[in-house]
């Protein structure tokens, strides 16, 4: 039986399931190429012992301390620590806008700077003593820097709130994530140009309803994923626009009566401009919201492309091979070989999407302007950040070590008449109506089901005792070969368009 005190104390099950470890492998892979967000790593946090505590940066009004409930159920260094890198951007910034403003000296600039500098050296050494009872990365920041260099660092926060400093931190975060998943994306576009390139000519099932529908070619299916992850692109390209404007000096929520200059800080961190309406610089969440949206759709991209390798790769399919690099095995079923990999990118899409219903959920209830609830916002960015781009990084991977299966594929075209809206196409080039040339495939489609043959194999006078205005060119139209080379409308699957598609992204992605 645990008494209620048990179960808060601070060797309960929550806290022995959520202890700080260090970041897993993939995770910091997934970190390793363009983007910069800070790493994940997590040293374990100090926290004050009770008879010894300092007093907090916002201590002034308070006679008592909090409590150690409180202050682990308030903190959120243990996840905004990522931000530092960028919080200690924001410092250096604002520093040098108080300096050119009179409101610190250049000395007193210097000194900050050089502080923050050294903070900053600390932090990527893994020196830095990251403490709990000091609340958030700006606080530890902050105080760090008082203990370090004292009098000048009290006047770091002239102008200044929390409420915008994390808010520009957090934009800053963004941005460079964006650039990351970008980057990621790309490799991802590569590696299905580089798949298409290797498998020229293959003929597959296309399907509508999961159901053999028309021949479509392999390149053309690739080339499709390829465009979906083009727009993904493009939907993160328009939100770094919109997020690209700077919070700093918003301060609390009404600005400030100090002399600032906002459009210095703004351009100092490479943002387009300061934002205009303070109070909605430190309330809305939208950027994140909006980057959010457009990972889910990603997600929701790569999770179909999963599907679809995990289907192929099925016995019944046996479409692919993946190479064993990207399969795992089961503990019991000796002979299982599993596209582990893929289920995972279908699976993970679950997190993306929760992210997004997380931080829309957050915000719908909140009045103007800064809430507290706002700092639980971070962690669902974080984990969209870091999910899709193991998504994107394992599928990429994936492309590269499969083996496209042709004799199997080959076997699989003559069933499900693919070529009949074809045969169709051929009547209609004749002057027969559509909706007459459907019907009549449909009767050759159902001599063919009772013969158990394929519409290949019904002769001339076959087809004429359906209707005579069958001729021997017919013949041109049938079977998945003949099929394919009839496409001929703008981003269709014949061969001259798909070459023409694939020319344009081998170019543009620069493929040699
Ligand atoms: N850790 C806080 C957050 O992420 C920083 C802002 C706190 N502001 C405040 N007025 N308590 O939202």
């Amino acid at each position: 039986m645990h008494s209620s005190k048990a179960l808060f104390s601070p060797s309960s099950s929550s806290t022995f399931l959520f202890s700080f470890s260090s970041t897993p492998q993939p995770l910091s892979r997934a970190f390793s190429h363009a983007p910069k967000p800070q790493q994940l790593r997590m040293e374990p946090l100090r926290a004050a012992s009770q008879s010894n505590k300092e007093a907090k940066l916002w201590g002034g009004r308070f006679e008592e301390s909090v409590t150690e409930a409180v202050e682990s159920f308030t903190e959120s260094i243990s996840f905004d620590k990522l931000l530092s890198k960028y919080d200690i951007m924001g410092s250096k910034a604002h520093a040098q806008m108080l300096a050119q403003q009179s409101l610190i000296s250049a000395k007193e600039r210097d000194e900050i700077v050089k502080g923050l500098e050294d903070i900053e050296r600390r932090i990527a050494s893994g020196e830095f003593q990251w403490r709990m009872d000091r609340e958030d990365v700006h606080m530890n920041i902050e105080a760090a820097l008082i203990e370090m260099i004292g009098e000048p660092a009290k006047k770091l926060h002239t102008a200044r709130s929390r409420n915008d400093q994390v808010l520009t931190d957090f934009r800053l975060w963004c941005r460079d994530a964006i650039d990351g998943i970008m980057g990621s994306m790309k490799r991802l576009q590569v590696s299905l140009i580089t798949l298409a390139l290797k498998n020229e000519g293959l003929i597959v099932p296309g399907y509508t309803h999961l159901q053999r529908a028309q021949p479509v070619l392999l390149q053309h299916l690739l080339l499709a994923y390829v465009e979906q992850i083009d727009r993904d692109i493009g939907r993160l390209v328009d939100c770094r626009a919109r997020m690209n404007f700077c919070p700093l000096g918003a301060c609390a929520l009404a600005g400030t009566g100090l002399p600032i200059d906002r459009f210095m800080t703004s351009e100092t961190l490479g943002f387009t401009a300061p934002l205009r309406n303070s109070i909605d610089a430190v309330s809305d969440r939208d950027f994140v919201m909006e980057f959010l949206s457009a990972n889910a759709i990603t997600a929701v991209h790569l999770s179909r492309l999963g599907e679809e390798w995990v289907l192929w790769a099925s016995e019944e399919f046996g479409f692919i091979t993946p190479s064993d690099s990207v399969s795992t095995g089961s503990s019991i079923m000796p002979q299982k070989k599993n596209p582990d990999p893929m289920e995972l990118v279908r699976g993970k899409s679950a997190r993306v999407i929760g992210d997004l219903v997380t931080l829309l959920t957050l915000c719908k209830g909140l009045p103007h302007a800064y809430n507290r609830d706002l700092q639980e916002d971070k962690e669902p960015v974080f984990d969209s950040v870091k999910t899709i781009l193991g998504m994107l990084e394992v599928s990429a991977e994936f492309a590269l070590n499969i083996t496209f299966n042709q004799d199997r594929i080959q076997k699989a075209l003559p069933a499900g008449h693919l070529d009949a809206t074809t045969l169709a196409d051929y009547l209609v080039n004749k002057g027969v109506p559509f909706r007459t040339s459907h019907d009549i495939v449909g009767r050759a489609v159902a001599l063919c089901t009772s013969k158990n043959c394929q519409l290949l194999d019904l002769s001339l006078d076959e087809l004429r005792s359906i209707n005579p205005v069958f001729d021997e060119h017919v013949y041109e139209y049938l079977g998945v070969e003949n099929a394919i080379n009839k496409f001929s409308s703008y981003g269709s699957t014949g061969s001259a368009c798909v070459a023409s598609q694939l020319d344009y992204w081998t170019k543009k992605l620069e493929i040699k």
